[in-house]
C-alpha cells in the first residue's frame, strides 16, 4: 500500500514525499492534464485542510496570543510606485546565465565558481552567457489595453510586507496601537522564479505569512532578539524535530536591499539545510522610502512622550505558508516496521511496514476517523451518528471499506492522530475503540466521552517518534 522501496526503508525523500502527496490529495501538479504549469501547484481535499489549519495556527499565535499584534489583509495589486519606493524594481532581481547549446538556464549563484569563470555549462558543457540581472516581479497592466510606455503597468505583490507599510498610519488610527505593535498578514505573493525545482519549495506562486513589528529606533536589536526567540519557539509548540533546525545569519553578501541584521531559520529538509523562515530587521528602510516616494509623512507621533516623533523600526517575521506545509510533511513523515500487535488482528503481523504522517493534531487534516468494524448490523449506522456529533468539533473521515488493519494504514498515511472503531461491544454497552495513530495503542471509552477525551489528547499531545 505504500511505495516503499527497500533501499530507502525507514527514510523520506523528496520523491516518496511528492508521491504521497499526490496519491492522497495534499498537492497536485497545476493543469496537470495539460502537462503542468511550472512553479505553480494545486492543493487538495487533504492539502487545503492541512493549508488552512496552518494559517489559523500561525494567526492565533500572532493575534489572539498578542495583545499587540493586529490583523490586515492587504490587496495583492498595488500602486506601482509601492515597488519603485520598496526598492524591488531596481534591486528585486536574480542573476542569470543561460548555456547557448542546451538552452539550460541557471541562477548564477548557484552553480560553481568554476563553471562562471570558464563559462562553461554545468550540464552538457557548452558555452554560457554573460550573466545578466533578471527581476523576479511578474508585470500586468490594469485596463483593457496594455500601453507600450508602461504607464498602466502593475505587478503582482512578491511580499505581502508592502501591504503592511502603507497602511500602517491607517492601523495608528482606526486601531488606536502604540508602538511597540505589530501587523500580522497572510497572503499570496509572486515571484518569477528561476528554478523551481523539489516540488512545493520554491513556486512562482507561493502564500507568505508575515508579521511586521513597529519599534522605537535604538530598540530594535532588542526586539529583533524577542522575536527570534518567540519564533523558534513556535516550531517547539508545533512538535517539529528540533535538531532539524538551525539558524543562519546572513553575511554581508546576502543581506537583502532592506536588512540591517537577518536571520533565516533554515529546516534539514531531504535535500538539505533550506530556509524555511526569515527574521529581518528591516531598520526604518521601508517607511522613509514610503514616506519619500508618497510625500506623506509617515513619522509615529509618541503623545505619551512629549509628542516624539520618528520614523519606526521594523522587525519582520517571515515565514512561507506553502513552504511550511512542505516541511511539516517531511518532519511529519515515518516508515515504521509494525510489531505484531496481537489484540483481535487489528494490527498487522510479520514483516509489514506503515508510512505514517505524525502531525501535531491541531494541524492534522482530519482529526477522527470513525470506522464500523462491519458495515452489517447496526454498526455503520451507530458509527455515522458518532461521527455526526464529533463534527461539530473535529474534521472527521468516515470509512466502511476494506479490513479494518488497512483501514487504519489508510488514516496513518493520511495523518489522522485518532480513529473510533465502533464494534459488536459498542451496540452492547456503548464503549468504543479509540486508536492512536503514533503509538498504535487502543482504549475503549465511552462514546459520550469522545469528545471531551479528544480534547484532552490534543492538548496533552507530546510527540514521541
Ligand atoms: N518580506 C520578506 C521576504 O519576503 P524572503 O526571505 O524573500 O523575505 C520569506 O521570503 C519566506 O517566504 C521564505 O523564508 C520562504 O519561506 C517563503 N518564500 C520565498 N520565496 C518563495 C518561493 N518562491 N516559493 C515558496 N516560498 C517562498
Amino acid at each position: 500500500m505504500s511505495d516503499v522501496s527497500t533501499d530507502n526503508r525507514g527514510k523520506a525523500t523528496m520523491e516518496k514525499i511528492t508521491s504521497l502527496a499526490k496519491r492522497r490529495g495534499f498537492v497536485f501538479q497545476s493543469s496537470e492534464i495539460y502537462g503542468g504549469q511550472s512553479g505553480a501547484w494545486d492543493y487538495g481535499p487533504l492539502g487545503i485542510e492541512l493549508k488552512n489549519r496552518i494559517a489559523r495556527n500561525w494567526w492565533r499565535e500572532m493575534t489572539q496570543l498578542h495583545d499587540d499584534i493586529v490583523g490586515l489583509d492587504a490587496a495583492i495589486l498595488m500602486h506601482p510606485r509601492v515597488w519603485e519606493a520598496s526598492g524591488h524594481v531596481e534591486n528585486f532581481t536574480d542573476p542569470l546565465v543561460d548555456c547557448k547549446k542546451c538552452k539550460a538556464r541557471f541562477r548564477a549563484d548557484q552553480i560553481p565558481q568554476e563553471n562562471l569563470s570558464s563559462k562553461k555549462c554545468p550540464d552538457c558543457g557548452g558555452e554560457l552567457t554573460d550573466t545578466r540581472k533578471f527581476n523576479l516581479m511578474f508585470k500586468t497592466h490594469i485596463g483593457p489595453v496594455e500601453k507600450n510606455d508602461d504607464s498602466n503597468a502593475v505587478y503582482l505583490r512578491p511580499e505581502t510586507a508592502q501591504g503592511i507599510y502603507v497602511n500602517y498610519k491607517n492601523i495608528i488610527q482606526s486601531s488606536r496601537m502604540k508602538i511597540p505593535f505589530g501587523i500580522a498578514q497572510i497572503g499570496k505573493a509572486f515571484r518569477n522564479e528561476i528554478v523551481t525545482k523539489n516540488f512545493i519549495f520554491r513556486t512562482c506562486e507561493f502564500e507568505q505569512m508575515e508579521m511586521q513589528y513597529f519599534v522605537k529606533p535604538g530598540t530594535d536589536v532588542e526586539w529583533f532578539n524577542k522575536w527570534k526567540e518567540r519564533r523558534w519557539a513556535y516550531y517547539e509548540k508545533l512538535g517539529v524535530k528540533m535538531d532539524s533546525l538551525r539558524w543562519h545569519q546572513h553575511g554581508s553578501d546576502e543581506l537583502a536591499h532592506y536588512a540591517k541584521d537577518a536571520y533565516d531559520i533554515e529546516y534539514l529538509f531531504p535535500m538539505g539545510w533550506k530556509e524555511l523562515e526569515g527574521v529581518h530587521n528591516r531598520s526604518n528602510y521601508d517607511l522613509s522610502r514610503h514616506a519619500q516616494f508618497s510625500g506623506k509623512d509617515l513619522q509615529y507621533i509618541d503623545q505619551e512622550n512629549n509628542n516624539e516623533r520618528y520614523i519606526p523600526f521594523i522587525i519582520e517575521t517571515s515565514a512561507g505558508l506553502t513552504r511550511t506545509l512542505l516541511m511539516l510533511i517531511c518532519d511529519a513523515y515515518d516508515e515504521e516496521k509494525v510489531a505484531d500487535k496481537g489484540s483481535g488482528g487489528t494490527e498487522a503481523s510479520g514483516d509489514d511496514w506503515r508510512t505514517v504522517l505524525r502531525f501535531h493534531p491541531a494541524i492534522a487534516p482530519v482529526t477522527v476517523a470513525v470506522l464500523p468494524l462491519m458495515k452489517k448490523d447496526g454498526l455503520a449506522e451507530m458509527a455515522l451518528d458518532i461521527r455526526q456529533e464529533l463534527k461539530e468539533d473535529y474534521t472527521t473521515d468516515y470509512d466502511q471499506a476494506g479490513a479494518i488493519g488497512r483501514r487504519y494504514r489508510r488514516q496513518d498515511e493520511a495523518g489522522t492522530p485518532f480513529c473510533v472503531t465502533v464494534d459488536y461491544e459498542s451496540k452492547e454497552n456503548g464503549t468504543v475503540t479509540l486508536r492512536f495513530r503514533d503509538s498504535m495503542e487502543q482504549v475503549r471509552v465511552h462514546k459520550n466521552e469522545l469528545a471531551s477525551r479528544l480534547r484532552e489528547e490534543i492538548k496533552a499531545y507530546k510527540r514521541t517518534k
